[in-house]
């Protein structure tokens, strides 16, 4: 799958401005400031229809506009385009001018492998913040994802109110309580089905790749959740054990809403133990992962984004992880400078550099 060309009207930096891109390598240089995230955040957000570093859309609208969109034509065998607009709060997807009204049925569509900074997150931050990255990426793999989890946290969102307000001492209320734990435990069970699948999936990869990229051994993504390794019947005992707990709490106390995705690197949490370029590799190794499990599932290359790989990273480091991608992939990296890069790894590259406003497009070599 490539993104061969893309429209940004009012988005960021970028008044209007369409750029044309290579199948292979897109490189995006400039300074600080310039603009070179923009590109990919726009190409993410056509993808995903969120950005990945802000959930305030308001902030992408160009400064004193009111309204932003971003057209991209994907060529995947077909040749399909996307477009969104924003416009005072209001978002809208199309595929070839058709208005998709379920957002969840256009964001399987394009598939985005996406490093950025903001994903050092995912060894870093908090499960919420882990829950939240990985739904992304599974999302793009399984429509019936987000649906599933929608129809979850709606059920949550009901059994919560519940505990909060009802009197159990009458019967038929917790008749009632057990109904929504019944469909609590189903779309659970299926979330943590698909969940152990992508992390089952990932780890066949994962440390292979660490151990190409930094030479050590040892890395573990693991799955941490209420709902592993045990039948719906002891599930159901399980909440019924608890039910004096979550009234008063007025909180449902466990289920896949409280789930974890854990980075060990030799059964240490990787969190308190690598170093920074470490973590940094451990994500890269994760994403190239991603790639393997894009390409058995949607029988496609995803486009790859590497925003900022460099730095942080030793140059032996930065060349390893590009001797990894595969040849036949769009791949975006931004840096300020190509001194980072061998030679050899440029050749045929399209090159966008971004001075004083102005873009030059160019082929190196
Ligand atoms: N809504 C907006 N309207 C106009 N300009 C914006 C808007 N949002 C951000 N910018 C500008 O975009 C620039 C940041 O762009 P970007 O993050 O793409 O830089 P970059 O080239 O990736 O820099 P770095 O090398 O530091 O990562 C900032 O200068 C900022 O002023
Ligand atoms: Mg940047």
């Amino acid at each position: 799958m490539q993104i061969t060309k893309i429209k940004l009207t009012n988005f960021r930096n970028y008044e209007n401005q369409t750029f044309n891109f290579s199948n292979n390598k897109n490189i995006i240089i400039g300074n600080n400031g310039v603009g070179k995230t923009n590109i990919v955040e726009a190409i993410y957000y056509l993808a995903l229809t969120k950005s990945f570093r802000t959930n305030v859309d308001n902030s992408l609208v160009n400064n004193n506009q009111d309204a932003f969109s971003i057209i991209g034509t994907i060529n995947d065998k077909i040749s399909s385009d996307y477009k969104i607009t924003f416009d005072k709060q209001t978002k809208k997807v199309y595929i070839d001018n058709n208005q998709i009204r379920k957002f969840s049925d256009y964001i399987s569509n394009i598939n985005i492998v996406c490093f950025n900074t903001e994903d050092l997150k995912l060894i870093k931050d908090s499960p919420s913040v882990h829950r939240q990255l990985i739904n992304i990426e599974i999302s793009q793999l399984d429509n019936k994802y987000l649906k599933t989890l929608s129809i979850y946290n709606k059920i949550l969102k009901q059994r919560n109110t519940y505990l909060k307000n009802v009197n159990l001492k009458e019967n038929s209320n917790k008749e009632f309580l057990y109904i929504l734990t019944d469909k609590l435990i189903e779309y659970g069970l299926i979330i943590n089905e698909i969940r152990n699948n992508f992390i089952n999936n990932i780890n066949k990869y994962l440390d292979n790749y660490f151990k190409e990229i930094t030479g050590k051994e040892g890395l573990t993504l693991k799955y941490i959740s209420d709902y592993n390794d045990i039948t719906k019947e002891k599930l159901k005992n399980k909440y019924n054990k608890l039910i004096m707990k979550d009234i008063n709490y007025g909180n449902t106390t466990i289920g896949i809403h409280l789930d974890d995705f854990i980075f060990y690197y030799q059964d240490i949490i990787a969190k308190n133990y690598l170093s920074e370029g470490e973590k940094k590799n451990a994500v890269i190794a994760f994403k190239l992962s991603e790639i393997n499990i894009f390409k058995e599932t949607t029988k496609t290359n995803p486009i790859l984004i590497l925003d900022d790989l460099f730095s942080e990273l030793d140059k032996e480091k930065i060349n390893k992880i590009l001797n990894l991608l595969k040849d036949d992939m769009q791949i975006f990296i931004t840096t300020t400078d190509l001194k980072h890069l061998e030679e050899e790894k440029l050749k045929k590259s399209k090159i966008f550099t971004i001075k004083e406003g102005k873009i030059e497009e160019t082929i190196y070599g």
